[in-house]
């Protein structure tokens, strides 16, 4: 299996610096050997330069660094459109979640073009479905599936000739959301649970009843994992963190049951600010949980690479 990484340091749509660094962090913690250690062909294509493109505006003055993220949008939707020809996994490492803006249309496009329904599922704290109407901290990470879905109108971003199937995205791990995103999620009938619905059902019930349906329908798969679904205490390095998050094990469960599924076919990392993070823990985390999606099992442990830390 082939993967390609694409680094997209943007940051410019979360509300503090940091993200920038991200995709650096993630190599330094050993991406690139934690994906080969699992049999995958990895292609590092390094760092995303910012192209600019044509001028935006909108009436909102609450949104933030609107033109600089447009630009990154547009960028790295590009580059997501061309890896999600080139290989088998497309890797997007951020970045802030405002990438999803670019790699949630790209894996739509490729899979209207393979005649197969897109799924995503969605790793995070938020469902991030604020339009540009509606969100009141101003920060774009708050946006991407709202413009994904074409829920809304999305003016500064370009158009979105396959939007994604609300009811085809499982979101796990929510516990902050904004009153407009509550409606939209039962008003579109995305399938979301929150951290009470884990605490009653765990992760495996959901994500089994997820994971059937990708099969059923012989479907792609795209996974978006924001740093912030974790819990604070492992997962210190990220400037949005809510208490209450996914344990260790639930999200190496999560990892392990998706790489069981044999469906994944593109992949964000998002969120990660390493400015916040203590020793690259996080980042090691990150990491760690790659490895488990891409096929490694807690016996074939004893030689990994961090062992001992
Ligand atoms: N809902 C909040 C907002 O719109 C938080 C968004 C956090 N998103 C993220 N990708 N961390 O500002
Ligand atoms: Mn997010
Ligand atoms: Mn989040
Ligand atoms: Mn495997």
């Amino acid at each position: 299996m082939q993967a390609q990484i694409i680094g997209a340091p943007i940051q410019s749509g979360a509300g503090q610096p940091g993200c920038i660094m991200g995709p650096d962090a993630l190599r330094t913690a050993g991406l690139v050997a934690a994906l080969e250690g699992q049999g995958v062909t990895v292609s590092d294509r390094g760092n995303l330069a910012l192209v600019e493109g044509p001028k935006v505006t909108h009436p909102n003055p609450v949104l933030k660094n609107l033109q600089h993220t447009a630009d990154w949008v547009r960028t790295l939707r590009g580059a997501a459109d061309k890896a999600m020809e080139e290989t088998d996994i497309p890797i997007f490492i951020g970045g802030d979640h405002s990438m999803a803006a670019a790699t949630l249309p790209a894996a739509a496009n490729r899979a209207a073009r393979a005649g197969k329904p897109l799924f995503v599922l969605w790793l995070d704290a938020h469902p991030d479905m604020n339009t540009l109407e509606s969100t009141v901290s101003g920060n774009l990470h708050g946006c991407p599936v709202a413009y994904a879905a074409n829920l809304a109108p999305f003016p500064v971003f370009p158009e979105v000739p396959n939007p994604v199937d609300p009811t085809r995205i499982t979101m796990l791990g929510l516990r902050s959301v904004d009153p407009p995103e509550a409606e939209a999620i039962h008003a579109t009938g995305v399938d979301a649970y929150d951290m009470r619905a884990i605490d009653e059902r765990g992760v495996a019930e959901p994500l089994r009843a997820f994971l059937e349906r990708v099969a059923a329908e012989d479907g792609h798969l795209h996974l978006s994992f924001d740093v912030d679904f974790l819990d604070p205490a492992i997962a210190p390095a990220v400037g949005t963190t809510v208490p209450g998050g996914a344990t260790f094990r639930e999200a190496h469960l999560i990892m392990e049951m998706v790489h069981d599924s044999g469906r994944l076919t593109s992949l964000d990392l998002v969120e990660l600010n390493p400015f916040l993070d203590d020793r690259g823990r996080t980042a090691l985390l990150v990491t760690d949980l790659v490895a488990s999606l891409f096929g490694r099992r807690v016996l074939d442990r004893p030689n990994r690479p961090n062992a001992g830390r």
